[in-house]
């Protein structure tokens, strides 16, 4: 098993998170959900999602009609949390949450999914291609999806990674007084382009049912870290026989005050590449 310790506590901020799920949050991530896979049913179909997190995704597939959740996540507190959240707000009996990285899924399962779900999870396993290309053989041929969102690549993409390595292994006492400077920074920031940072703070749930304090802990910490361009997924798929479907691209930035993740959903041709 992958050693969990030299990575960013993912867990425990899901953990602390999972306490404000609510009704608004969980619909945000079916609508977000449905968004990206370019459909509002998901009757019938296989999910597998791969760094579930909290586990508000897994749930959302179920909500949308998934007839069978897999949800894996490195980190045991990451699951702990899903498994509350899925017994909690579903009355689905077809799911499973498992400690599993995803490099190894191929010991753990022979299965192929309708839908590969990772969102945010593939740049923070410290092997970032070859994560994709397992998780991607995931994916049923000919009809199956592959939807993953990964940080776009900007200039100041390797400062992050430093910032991130230091960061994710300070005592929370240090890693306090740091997260709010950043925050108020981010803040300001957004004040300064002339919207309101309060309604942002209240508005943010709408961004995939998410929160702007633990998605602030969650960047700052989440180490590893690595970032692709578009353009380097796109061809890195093609070769492995994938198609793109569609892609949610954030627009062209410096990363001077971090970077926001690309979204692709891609469609797998043929099992013969991977
Ligand atoms: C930023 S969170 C994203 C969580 C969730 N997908 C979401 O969108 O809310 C990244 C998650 O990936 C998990 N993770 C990191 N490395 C992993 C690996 N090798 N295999 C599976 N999960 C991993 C972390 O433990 C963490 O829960």
């Amino acid at each position: 098993m992958t050693d969990v310790s030299t990575h960013f506590a993912f867990g425990e901020n899901w953990r602390n998170y999972s306490a404000t799920i609510d009704e608004q949050r969980i619909g945000s991530a079916v609508e977000d959900l449905a968004r990206l896979l370019g459909t509002n049913s998901l009757k019938g179909l296989s999910f597998l999602d791969i760094g579930c997190g909290s586990g508000l995704h897994s749930l959302a597939a179920l909500r949308l009609g998934a007839q069978k959740v897999f949800a894996v996540d490195i980190d045991p507190i990451s699951v702990e949390t899903c498994n509350n959240v899925l017994s909690q707000s579903t009355t689905s009996r077809e799911w499973e949450c498992s400690v599993t990285s995803v490099f190894d899924l191929p010991a753990k399962t022979d299965q192929r999914f309708d839908i590969v779900y990772s969102w945010g999870v593939l740049h923070h396993t410290g092997d970032m291609w070859r994560a994709i290309k397992t998780a991607a053989a995931f994916t049923k041929a000919n009809t199956g999806v592959f939807a993953l969102a990964l940080y776009k690549k900007t200039p100041f993409c390797r400062l992050w990674a430093i910032e991130k390595r230091i960061y994710s292994h300070l005592p929370s006492v240090l890693q306090r007084p740091l997260l709010a400077v950043f925050s108020l920074a981010e803040l300001s920031r957004i004040g300064l382009r002339g919207n309101n940072p309060m309604s942002y703070v209240k508005n943010y749930p709408r961004k995939r049912g998410m929160s702007f304090w633990y998605d602030e802990h969650d960047w700052l910490g989440g180490h590893p870290y690595e970032s692709s361009s578009p353009e380097e997924v796109k061809s890195f798929m093609t070769e492995l026989g994938f198609d793109l479907a569609q892609a949610f691209v954030p627009k062209a930035s410096l990363g001077l005050s971090g970077t926001s993740c690309a979204e692709y959903l891609f469609t797998r041709r043929s099992a013969a590449a991977i």
